[in-house]
C-alpha cells in the first residue's frame, strides 16, 4: 500500500517526540508528516483514510486522549501503529501493530528515558519506511544504522559531565522565568526542556521555536529572564546564534547548548553547555539530555520531589 501521509500523535512529552518524529519521517522516508496533540486530534474531524499512517506515541499506552484519538483513527480506516513502553496496554490493543520501547519501568512521573527511547524508535521507523519506499539505498541505510548505534556513547559523554549541570543549577536555579529556544527538531526539544523544568521544578518555562521569538517572547527579555538556547553545529546554528545575540542585547541571561569546540558561539553566551559533535539524526537525543540534567539539578536544589511532582500523574487515564 502506498502511504500518502503520516500523522503522529501523543500528549505531553510524547507529543514532543511526535514533533521530532515528523522531521525524521519527512527527511528519511520522504512522506508528508505532521504531529498533533492527541487531545486536539480527537475533537477535530481529521481527513484521514487507509493511506494515512497514524502513529501514536505514549510511555503508558493508557493516556485517555491518546487512546480516544486512536479509536477515531481506527473508525476512519487509517493504518494505526503505536510506539509505547507498556506492553499489554490499551494502545497496543487498539493498534494494528506496536513498536515497544523496551526501556524498562520508568519510575519518575516526568518521562525521560522513554522520551529518548521514543526518538530512537522513530528513527528506526523512519529509516525502515525510507528503505521500503526506495528513498534510502542500502549504503545510506547502513550508514544511518551505524550512526544510531553511536547514540548511547554520545549520551554517556553528556552524562559523564553531570557535575557541570549541578554547578550551573546553583547559578541559575533562582530564576523564576525560563525561555527555551531551538530550531528544526530542536524546537521540539526546547518545548521538552521547558516541560521538564515546569514538571519537576515548578518554574515557569516556555519552549519556543527560536524564529518565533521576535513575535512575542522578545518582549519578556530582561535580566530576570533566563534563556536556554539550543544551538549545536548544524544548518540552523547561525540563525539561533542571531537570536542569542538579540537576547544578550536586551540584558537577558543565556545558557546555550553548543557543540564542543564552538568557541565563537560560546563567547556570545553566559553559560555554554558543550555536547559532543553528533550526526544530525542523533542531535535531538544529544541535546535532550543536558536539559533533563539541568531540570533535575534545579529541582533538587529547590527541594522538589523529582520522581513524584505535585499535581501530576504518570498516566492520565481520565480527561
Ligand atoms: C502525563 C505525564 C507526562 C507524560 C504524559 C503522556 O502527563 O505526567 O510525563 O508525558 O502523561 O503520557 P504517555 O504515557 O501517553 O506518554
Amino acid at each position: 500500500m502506498q502511504l500518502e501521509r503520516v500523522v503522529l500523535i501523543g500528549c505531553g512529552t510524547s507529543l514532543h517526540a511526535a514533533q521530532v518524529g515528523r522531521h525524521y519521517i519527512e527527511r528519511l522516508a520522504g512522506i508528508p508528516a505532521e504531529a498533533e496533540s492527541a487531545s486536539e486530534f480527537r475533537y477535530r474531524d481529521p481527513i484521514i483514510g487507509p493511506r494515512t499512517l497514524v502513529v501514536s506515541i505514549g510511555q503508558s499506552g493508557e493516556t485517555a486522549d491518546t487512546v480516544a484519538a486512536m479509536h477515531l483513527a481506527r473508525e476512519k480506516g487509517a493504518t494505526l501503529i503505536t510506539i509505547c513502553n507498556a506492553e499489554e496496554s490499551q494502545a497496543a490493543r487498539v493498534a494494528d501493530g506496536a513498536l515497544y520501547m523496551h526501556a524498562g519501568l520508568e519510575v519518575g512521573v516526568a518521562s525521560t528515558k522513554t522520551f529518548v527511547a521514543s526518538l530512537t524508535i522513530l528513527q528506526l521507523l523512519s529509516v525502515y519506511l525510507g528503505q521500503l519506499r526506495g528513498k534510502l539505498d542500502a549504503e545510506t541505510t547502513r550508514r544511518l544504522v551505524d550512526q544510531m548505534a553511536r547514540g548511547p556513547g554520545l549520551i554517556g559523554e553528556v552524562l559523564a559531565e553531570a557535575n557541570l549541570y549541578s554547578s550551573l543549577a546553583r547559578r541559575i536555579g533562582h530564576y523564576d522565568n525560563f525561555l527555551f529556544l531551538g530550531r528544526g527538531a530542536n524546537a521540539a526539544i526546547a518545548s521538552e526542556g521547558a516541560l521538564k523544568l515546569k514538571e519537576i521544578s515548578y518554574i515557569h518555562a516556555e519552549g519556543y521555536p527560536a524564529g518565533e521569538m521576535k513575535h512575542g517572547p522578545i518582549a519578556l527579555i530582561d535580566p530576570e529572564m533566563c534563556t536556554v538556547a539550543l544551538a549545536p553545529r548544524d544548518d540552523l546554528r547561525d540563525k539561533t546564534l542571531s537570536n542569542i545575540k538579540e537576547v544578550k542585547a536586551r540584558g537577558g541571561l543565556v545558557v546555550a547548548v553548543l557543540t564542543k569546540g564552538d568557541d565563537e558561539a560560546a563567547s556570545e553566551v553566559d553559560f555554554p553547555l558543550f555536547i559532543p559533535q553528533a550526526p544530525d539524526l542523533l542531535m535531538p537525543l544529544v541535546t535532550t539530555v543536558p536539559l533533563q540534567l539541568l531540570s533535575y539539578y534545579i529541582a533538587l536544589l529547590r527541594g522538589c520531589d523529582v520522581d513524584q511532582p505535585r499535581n501530576l500523574a504518570k498516566s492520565v487515564t481520565v480527561e
